[in-house]
């Protein structure tokens, strides 16, 4: 019989396709996930347990029905910028609800967890050298701080047999292979490629205007200290991190130690040279991005090391830069995608029903 693995947030982006990897991995996931921001359709991989981390009795309940052998934690709110503008939330979910359910699965004798964190935990490192495990940690925002603070309790749960790998990663992109029926379809949707792609690729003016996207993209600030101006930030394919992620269950089945690993393409590439990307992708060498002037607190450089996952877990990103894009601009253009978005967009303004 396969190895139950809880996942909480498998409803979301990068947990629906962590499922999807477990599966194809010969593992049977279960997921859990409240659909506050996820989408049923995206938990196709899993069995489906609707209901909230922070729900102690839920969680027991669960633990009994399906004795996992090990858990997933994604489930989590990621804006940064609603983080500053309502840090309660963020506290409330990504810290004292993760907190509980840590706490719940170890009194349920499920020991094993693999957290998905952040690099947000760093703050701005300064320098322009790739960030390692042993840099200081400074977030610059309740999002960043939530995620800290939920890391430093599972590592306490140490002291009482839970062990754990937490993952900090930086921006996750891309899609799933053609069979998973997978992709990002986040709303509001704050990260840089597919806000880049959708004007691109004729997507409907309904879902430009449900996203803020109606007059393109912008790049924020093009006088950085860096070769083009533009900021320089770490890109990793949502299956390479699935990669990372089934290795590091197996390092914990396998009695691995409580560790901490970053996700990392040890380089980065910059804003101008992901426009560049994009534009061969789509043969759209005119596209010119509007731009701006820099936002407060973005850094010239965030780049995470790969060097101690790729030691210590064997892994290192596979899928280049152009897979990345290659696999986000298929699903943006998916009839899948535009369905689901129609759904949300229309759920929430009361636009495009
Ligand atoms: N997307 C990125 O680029 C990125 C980068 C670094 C770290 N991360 C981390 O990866 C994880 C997943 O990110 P994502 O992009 O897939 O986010 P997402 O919003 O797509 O998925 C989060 C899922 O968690 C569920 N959820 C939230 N709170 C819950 C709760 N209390 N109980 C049950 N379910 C709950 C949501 O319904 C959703 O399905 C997060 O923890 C995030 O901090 C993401």
């Amino acid at each position: 019989m396969s190895a139950v693995i809880l996942i909480s947030g498998g409803a979301g982006y990068i947990g629906s396709h962590a499922a999807y990897g477990l599966k194809q991995a010969g593992y049977e996931p279960v997921i859990l996930d409240n659909l506050s921001t996820g989408n049923e359709w995206a938990a196709r991989h899993g069995i489906l347990e609707r209901g909230d981390v922070g729900d102690g009795a839920l969680v027991r309940g669960l633990c009994e029905k399906y004795q996992p052998a090990a858990a997933m934690h994604f489930a989590a709110f990621i804006e940064v910028g609603e983080s500053v503008q309502n840090p309660d939330k963020y506290f409330d979910n990504n810290r004292d609800k993760a907190m509980r359910f840590f706490r719940t699965l170890n009194e349920c004798g499920v020991n094993k967890v693999v957290f998905s964190s952040t690099a947000a935990v760093y703050g701005d490192s300064g320098g322009n050298a790739p960030i390692e495990e042993l840099n200081p940690t400074h977030p610059i925002n309740p999002y960043g701080q939530s995620k800290l603070e939920a890391e430093a309790f599972l590592r306490m749960l140490d002291a009482a047999s839970m062990r754990s790998v937490v993952l900090r990663y930086f921006n996750v992109a891309g899609a799933g292979p053609a069979d998973s029926l997978l992709g990002e379809a986040h709303f509001p949707e704050t990260h840089l490629i597919p806000r880049l792609i959708l004007p691109l690729i004729d997507a409907p003016l309904m879902l430009l205007q449900g996203l803020g996207l109606q007059k393109g993209f912008t790049i924020y600030g093009n006088d950085y200290p860096t070769p083009d101006g533009t900021a320089i930030r770490d890109y990793i394919h949502v299956m390479d991190l699935v990669d990372a992620h089934i290795r590091a269950l197996d390092y914990l089945l396998k009695g691995g130690a409580t560790d901490i690993f970053n996700l990392g393409s040890n380089k980065g590439f910059s804003v101008q040279e992901i426009v560049d990307a994009v534009r061969t992708s789509l043969n759209k060498s005119y596209y010119k991005p509007g731009i701006a002037p820099r936002r407060e607190g973005d850094p010239a450089f965030l780049v995470a090391s790969n060097a101690k996952a790729g030691k210590v877990l064997g892994w290192s990103p596979a899928r280049p830069l152009g897979a990345i894009i290659g696999d986000a601009v298929t699903w943006h253009r998916s009839p899948r995608y535009i369905e689901a978005m129609r759904a949300k967009i229309g759920k929430t303004s009361g636009i495009w029903l």
